[in-house]
Parts: structure tokens; sequence; C-alpha cells
């Protein structure tokens, strides 16, 4: 396995394996690995020749005071991580070669870039976008592979490559979760051992809201205030949103029950910002 730093290095190594007529696969991650990524690198290394992964922690996809500073950094950890995966390459490059001083073009994401995530964190998918756009660019895979935990980022990468015409096919994988149903997050570092207790109850509301809605018995307005009031029996955690969507528009849906739906839930555990979903099948 190799750790190059720079964008050329990379474009190289890449496309060398390219010249051997390899397929070529890149994880995007922001590191301090957990196995929520090591799954997107598993499927990665199953289904293509040549696995990147990059490891950068992305300032433009932070807002102001957000937790870009305090964000968990473990670069050795990552990389022993990486090495037992099998992987070929892991992309770390400074933010100031991401970056030119005067960088001043970026990606919009579009109106599915402003609801939800992109409402409580106006310029996030925006960073997320140029980002993502900037490493398909050096790496040019031909796969790549997001998490559904995320489930905006996904939507709105998938959206980007369609009308960017981006050479490249998005992989979705599933959410990986603790066994107490909290989806693996790095950013579960931060909680103490009183907020990682309640902030179970998110995984219970979208279970919940799972059950309804296989069960047939409310419409999506009911199902996502089941699922506040579900998380208001919490008092550590402060709800910002639980919705129930069409899972392409991100649009709430009017009339439940003929498409397929995703059941949203976003809240504060402490200083906390975590984000879920689930799928909903309508029995
Ligand atoms: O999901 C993440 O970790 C990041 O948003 C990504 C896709 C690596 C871009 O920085």
């Amino acid at each position: 396995m190799e750790r190059l730093v720079s964008a050329a290095e990379v474009r190289s190594a890449t496309g060398e394996a390219r010249r051997e007529g390899k397929t070529i696969a890149l994880v995007p991650t922001m590191g301090a690995l957990h196995d929520g990524h090591l799954s997107l690198v598993r499927a990665a290394c199953e289904r293509a020749d040549y696995v990147a992964v990059s490891v950068f922690v992305n300032p433009t996809q932070f807002g102001p005071g957000e937790d870009f500073e305090a964000y968990p950094r473990d670069m050795d950890g990552d990389m022993e991580l990486l090495r037992a995966e099998g992987v070929d390459l892991v992309f770390t490059p400074t933010a100031g070669a991401m970056y030119a001083p005067d960088a001043q073009v970026t990606v919009d994401p579009g109106p599915l870039g402003q609801v939800f995530e992109g409402a409580a964190r106006p310029t996030h998918f925006r960073g997320v976008c140029t980002v993502v756009t900037k490493l398909f660019a050096i790496a040019q895979p031909d796969l790549a592979y997001f998490g559904e935990k995320d489930y905006q980022q996904l939507a709105i990468v998938r959206l980007m490559v369609r009308d960017l015409d981006l050479p490249v096919r998005i992989v979705g994988c599933p959410i990986v979760r603790e066994p107490d149903g909290l989806a693996m997050s790095s950013r579960n570092v931060y909680l103490s051992a009183e907020e990682r207790r309640a902030a179970t109850v998110l995984y219970r509301a979208l279970c919940e809201a799972r059950d309804i809605a296989s069960a047939r018995e409310a419409d999506a307005e009911i199902i996502a205030s089941e699922m506040a009031s579900t998380v208001g029996t919490e008092p550590l955690v402060e709800l910002d949103y639980a919705a129930v969507i069409d899972p392409e528009t991100f649009r709430p849906l009017d009339l439940f029950g003929a498409k397929p739906a995703r059941a949203l839930i976003a809240a504060r555990v402490g200083r906390t910002r975590l984000i879920d979903n689930i799928a909903l099948e309508v029995g």
C-alpha cells in the first residue's frame, strides 16, 4: 500500500493501474475510520482491481463555528486499518495542496443542497461537492463508494455526477450500526457516556417510523410527528428535524404509499449533531 500526498502522484498511480486494465475504485473519507468506512472499503475491494482511499478532513465543508479543528484525526490508526484491508493507495493531501490560496471556483449543489442538512449547514454541500469533484478529477475512478448514513450527501453526489456528466459510477452502501442501533459516525467519540446512551433514541424513533409504515398505520406527516415525540422523551436530545421524504427529490411525501420513502432524523445530543435515516417499506 502506498501513501501519496500529491495529486500528481495519485493521478500517475491510478493512470498506471488503468493502463494495466484495472478497474479503479475510490473511497473518499475524512479519516478517523470505523467499521462504517471499512464496509465501504471492503465493498470496493470486492468489486474493483485497484482501491484508493482518500483521508482528508476537508475544511471547506465545515461552517464557521463547526467542529473542523476538533474533528477526530488518527492517521496512524487509519493507515494500519487500510493496510489490513489490502487497499492499494491512500491519498492524504494537506489543505494547502488541495486548495490554491486564491481558489475561487466551487461546485454548486443546487436546490437539494439547501434543505435538511443544507438548511442547518448552508455551505456544507458546496464544500462536499467541490472536494468530491476534485478527488474524482485527481483519482479518475471508475467507481466511488459512499455510505447511506449521509443519505443527502449520497443523493447530491449522484445528482452531481448525472448533471455534470462525471465519468464515475456511485455506489451507495448500507449504514453500519453499533449493537444498540446507533449509526457509526466519527463524531460519536464526542459523546459523553450519558449522551451516548441518550443518542440511541434516534434509531428507536426510526424503527418506530419503519414499523408504522410497514403496518400502513399512518401517513407521512403522522409518522414524522411520532418520531419527533419519541425523540422528545429524551431530555438530552434536541431534535432538529424528523421527516418522511421521497428519497430522490427529498420533498416531503404528500400521499404516502405509492413510492419508496425514507425517514430522516437529525438532532443535537449535547454539543454533537447526529444524523440518521432508514428506508420505509409500505406494507
Ligand atoms: O462523508 C465524508 O466523510 C465527506 O463528506 C467526504 C465525502 C469524504 C468529502 O469530504
